[in-house]
């Protein structure tokens, strides 16, 4: 191996680098730095390369993500590994999968540069946790830090080097189905989660066995998707493109983040592929990202059908010269590149800037050190589905989970003598992972069944399925129904199943699917103590549900310990403490709907006709975004400020009392919205900024504190300057965005 590598030690020493050891570059805790000698390394490199191999290192295909040994691995894909012509690969699993092609690319090609090997780690390896947007509703950064972590621990033992994660889209609109993969609606909620899944993918040291290399996705805008279909054009101003959707992608980049994956999407008439404004100026230029962009998968080739391209040449020119550097099995690089380098199109500076980019992330993970990092059969064996990652699992699950609604049903009591557990997901596994779940395999997941077995291993369970999650098919509710009449209290787990969210699986009706609300309302028509798991990966339009039945328990697509971490809940050994990261509509008609709105000319007043609102629906959402309940309660009392004004270079204490008045132990996520009375362009009604997820004991208080800046209250004026402007402010503090205790304040000059 050593001596396969010893083109390129030679020309490191050639051009003078003293020290062998490569000093790794701090990711974590700030901006993916240049490191002066891993950059001499890359240019000695690239001077060994030829226009080839430069274009080779570009390159990024797919294997079978299906097939776990390379007999299947086509042969034409060797022949390019040994050329040189493929720089990364995704899809191949596995630590024997990945060690056997590595192997070929570092030592067959005449280069032997490793391969980096990218694979969609989004909600876990083989331990899957909750889809992302559920466990953003645990509004618990260190527990979200710690799932991308135990991620990156199991993916690396299996070979990966790369996740295409996080994805950072702000979503608000729950038709689109990718809203399951992101944190929702809010952008500066959205910023911490990016931070806290970054840092877990990357650890604290990229070239650690257990680093994985995170990508911030989909850069830029792919959420504001028009009418909520995926793939769909993006017309938003330059304003909300700033405002709501760019800051969680600034968050991963100071976090540290090493690539970015560049969106299908058009925006404002260009596809971000081949939009050189957004990648190689902004990205590149203005914030300074060291790292690579690849595009999405055939992203580059699209520009053709977007009508942006007028050919595989053209699209090729654009996203190169755009700032794209690696091209996801798009083949167009490969086919294009030197033809546009031989034609003066492309320079090959411009050449030689991607592939540095990506051979400098190859070097910071430390695979020219070892190709082969992490990926050991032995490791991942262990690694693999641990009980240690197990039980983080379940702790981040139970955070994750959401009391919608709670009229003295829950906790149920663990003396309770009988109990159905109904509904087309209540002995489920394979739906409860949802999609992109990596490598994940239901039979590793525990059913809301099992789960509530566990809790009551001497007790009478009556299990029915009642229905499918779709279809017209009522044949099963009989059963339901006989068990439900036997039993104390009534369980009945619905939802939608696994690919009713995740790409290309946007929807256009919010409803429960199939005949799940009619079983509900007829298991609910028994009058017995009842509650509904709602499983789902995105907001639905539940409002009959809230109005009928007693009890409403959002679990979202929980993943492998799914059924341990609700029954868990269910029966008190957690007090619910998830908080909703995107407001649920009460119907289809107010999508998009969040709880950032502007005031308008007109505030909504129902009863007043010339006011902004509907004439047959509340404007309101169902459940506003920060919502959740708990076993216990919480007051908020004395709110209070450091001072009633504070000049620009000053910092605002703000304080407030929270007790814990009810009979259970509990956490809560107190919340800070502020509103900018009047401004040089207008303002929401609130804006968050500020949470902290707290636990305080049954009967007690604790004093919560958060600090404001004139750069928390900043935005972008009439000139997109950021700035804070002078004035009136108010501030809301409590449990969810409609938080009704507040202040006034001032912002002096
Ligand atoms: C998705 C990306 C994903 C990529 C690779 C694309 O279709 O949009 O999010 O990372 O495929 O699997």
């Amino acid at each position: 191996m050593l001596k396969r590598l010893l083109p390129i030690l030679i020309a490191v020493a050639l051009v003078g680098c003293k020290n062998q050891q490569l000093k790794q570059t701090e990711v974590g805790s700030g901006k993916f730095a240049v490191n002066k000698q891993v950059e001499a390394k890359v240019d000695s490199l690239l001077s060994l390369m030829t226009l080839e191999e430069k274009i080779g290192q570009l390159n990024q295909l797919s294997g079978n993500g299906e097939v776990t040994g390379p007999i299947s691995f086509p042969a034409e894909y060797m022949e390019a590994l040994r050329k040189g012509l493929v720089g990364s690969m995704l899809n191949i699993n596995g630590a024997a999968y990945t060690y056997k092609v590595q192997k070929v690319a570092v030592e067959e090609s005449r280069l032997h540069i490793p391969l980096i090997f990218g694979y969609d780690v989004i909600h876990g390896y083989k331990t899957i946790f909750p889809i992302p947007l559920g466990e953003a509703a645990s509004w618990d950064m260190e527990a979200i830090e710690k799932s991308a972590r135990v991620a990156a621990i199991e993916a690396s033992a299996a070979g990966q080097h790369w996740t295409f994660a996080p994805m950072v889209d702000i979503a608000r609109d729950p038709r689109w189905g990718r809203v399951m993969e992101g944190a929702g609606e809010d952008p500066f909620f959205g910023s911490a989660v990016a931070r806290a899944r970054v840092k877990g993918f990357q650890g604290s040291k990229l070239s650690d066995t257990s680093s994985i290399a995170a990508c911030a996705k989909h850069f830029v805008a792919y959420g504001a998707a028009q009418a909520g279909r995926d793939y769909n054009t993006v017309d938003i101003s330059e304003r909300t493109l700033y405002e709501v959707y760019l800051p969680p992608f600034k968050s991963a980049l100071d976090a540290g983040v090493v690539t970015f994956m560049s969106s299908f999407n058009e925006l404002n008439g260009i596809p971000v592929t081949g939009n050189k404004a957004m990648v190689n100026d902004l990205l590149k230029e203005k914030w300074g990202f060291n790292g690579f962009v690849d595009s999405d998968w055939g992203s580059i080739r699209e520009m053709i059908y977007h009508g942006y391209a007028a050919n595989e040449y053209e699209a090729g020119y654009l996203a190169m010269s755009s700032g794209v550097d690696m091209d996801l099995e798009g083949r167009i690089y490969l086919a294009q590149l030197k033809k546009l380098v031989e034609d003066g199109r492309i320079t090959v500076e411009q050449l030689d800037e991607a592939v540095r980019r990506i051979l400098r992330v190859k070097f910071e993970l430390g695979l020219f050190d070892n190709p082969y990092k992490g990926c050991d059969s032995i490791r991942e064996k262990e690694l693999l589905l641990n009980p240690r990652h197990l039980e983080i699992a379940r702790e981040v699950t139970r955070k994750s989970l959401v009391l919608l609604k709670n009229e003295n049903v829950l906790p149920l009591s663990r003396n309770i003598r009988s109990i159905a557990v109904v509904g087309p997901l209540a002995d489920n596994q394979d739906e409860l992972i949802g999609t992109w779940s990596g490598r994940g395999e239901g039979k590793h997941v525990v059913s809301v069944l099992s789960g509530i077995r566990e809790k009551l291993p001497n007790g009478n369970i009556y299990y029915a399925k009642g229905c499918e999650i779709v279809g017209e098919n009522k044949a099963g509710f009989d059963e339901a129904i006989n068990a439900a009449r036997k039993a104390d209290a009534v369980v009945v787990v619905v939802g939608e199943s696994a690919m009713m969210s995740g790409e290309a699986l946007s929807r256009a009706f919010l409803d429960l699917p199939g005949v799940q609300k009619d079983l509900v309302m007829e298991l609910n028509a028994l009058h017995k103590p009842l509650v509904v798991v709602v499983m789902n990966g995105r907001p639905l339009t539940i409002e009959w549900m809230d109005k009928a039945v007693p009890a409403i328990l959002e679990a979202w697509l929980p993943g492998t310990m799914g059924g341990l971490a609700i029954a868990d809940v269910l029966f008190g050994d957690y007090n619910p403490s998830g908080k909703l990261p995107m407001s649920f509509p009460r119907n289809v008609g107010q999508i998009p709907i969040f709880y950032y709105q502007k005031s308008t000319g007109r505030p909504p007043r129902q009863e007043e006709r010339y006011t902004s609102k509907y004439i047959d629906s509340p404007v309101s959402p169902l459940y506003p975004f920060g919502y959740g309940l708990s076993y216990t309660t919480f007051e908020y009392s004395n709110l209070s400020i450091s001072s009633p004004s504070i000049k620009m270079d000053e910092t605002l204490k703000v304080s407030v009392d929270v007790r814990n008045s009810g009979k259970y132990d509990g956490e809560e996520v107190v919340q800070l919205y502020v509103r900018d009375m009047v401004g040089s362009v207008t303002r929401p009604i609130r804006e968050l900024k500020g949470f902290k997820k707290i636990f305080i004991k049954s009967g007690e208080s604790a004093r919560v504190e958060f600090s404001l800046t004139s750069n928390d209250l900043a935005f972008y004026n009439q000139n997109m300057e950021y700035i804070a402007e002078p004035g009136d402010f108010m501030l809301f503090i409590g449990g969810n965005s409609d938080a009704s205790l507040g202040l006034g304040f001032r912002l002096e000059e």
